[in-house]
Formats: C-alpha cells, structure tokens, sequence
C-alpha cells in the first residue's frame, strides 16, 4: 500500500493546500496530512484547532488522516514507516528552499523521498499569509479558503486586531 505525507504549517489551511490534498490522494493509496511547526513562522491558530480545519475540510476524501507533530518531519517519517513527502511548489522562489529541506530530509532520513507537485495555477498566489491579511481588512475570503472555515478564518483576524 503507498503511504505520503503531506506536511505543512496550514495556518489556516488554504483552497492550494486542499488541491494539493486532494490531488495528492489521488496518487497514494493513504495520505498523512501533518501539522508541523515552521521556525519562522507565528501561527494564530493552535496545532490542535488547525488539525480540525483540516479534519473538516477533507472528510470527503477517506483515504487521508490528519495528524500533528511537533518533530522533526524525517523522524516523524521513520515513525510512520512512511517513505515519501509530498509538497506543493507555487513558483521558482519556492524551489530553492524546498530542496535544501528535501535534502536535509534526506540526510537525516535517507529512507525518505520528497516529490513536488506543481500548484494548480489558479492558486500560485496564494498563501496562508496573504489569506490573513485579508481576513483582516474584511475582505471576501470565499476564493482563497474552504467555505467550511471562512467564519473561522474571520473571527480569528478579528481578536487579533
Ligand atoms: O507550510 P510550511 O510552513 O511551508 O511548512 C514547513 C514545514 C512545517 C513542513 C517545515 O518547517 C518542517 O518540516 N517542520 C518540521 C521540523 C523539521 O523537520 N524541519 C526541517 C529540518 S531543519
């Protein structure tokens, strides 16, 4: 049976991360969608809330399970007998940074693959970032983030005013 896991910070989870998700399911027989902790990154949603978004937004598709993890992505790999990555790529400027972790990945875990696949070019612009920042002027996030979790997405932006 082929295993992926697809990990992410998904703060919140974005429409390019469930295309993602969703495409990604289709080529492994079971994906792990896995919260994780980015170092440069704040989240305003806590692991545990960003897991039930996730949770919420894919119980359509049966053949993923959402889970989080606060270690390293190549142990937690090793953990879940798991040997591929997958990660989505929106422009160049990700590529760069996105290999140098495949090969850190890979150095710590030499079991452990990364495959990239290309955003879906409706979203290259999009990030869990830019979904923020508009949340926070008010504006219509109805493109940008799964309706299930617009409401989330707003009322966050609006305690942290
Ligand atoms: O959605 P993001 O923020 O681009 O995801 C990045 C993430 C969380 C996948 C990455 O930071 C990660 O793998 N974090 C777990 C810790 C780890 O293994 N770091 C890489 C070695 S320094």
């Amino acid at each position: 049976m082929s295993k992926a896991i697809y990990p992410g910070s998904f703060d919140p989870v974005t429409n390019g991360h469930l295309n993602i998700i969703e495409r990604a399911a289709k080529t492994f027989d079971e994906l792990i969608v896995c919260v994780m902790i980015n170092a440069e990154k704040h989240p305003v949603f806590s692991s545990e809330e960003r897991v039930e978004l996730i949770r919420r937004v894919t119980k359509h598709i049966p053949n993923v399970t959402v889970t989080q993890s606060s270690g390293l992505l190549a142990e937690f790999a090793r953990e879940q007998n798991c040997g591929v990555v997958v990660k989505g790529l929106r422009a160049l400027s990700d590529f760069e940074h996105e290999f140098q972790m495949a090969l850190i990945n890979k150095k710590i875990n030499p079991e452990l693959d990364t495959m990239f696949l290309t955003a879906s070019q409706k979203y290259t612009f999009l990030s869990s970032s830019v979904v923020k920042e508009l949340a926070g002027y008010g504006a219509d996030l109805t493109p940008f983030v799964p309706c299930e979790i617009i409401e989330d997405v707003r009322a966050r932006a609006m305690r942290s005013e």
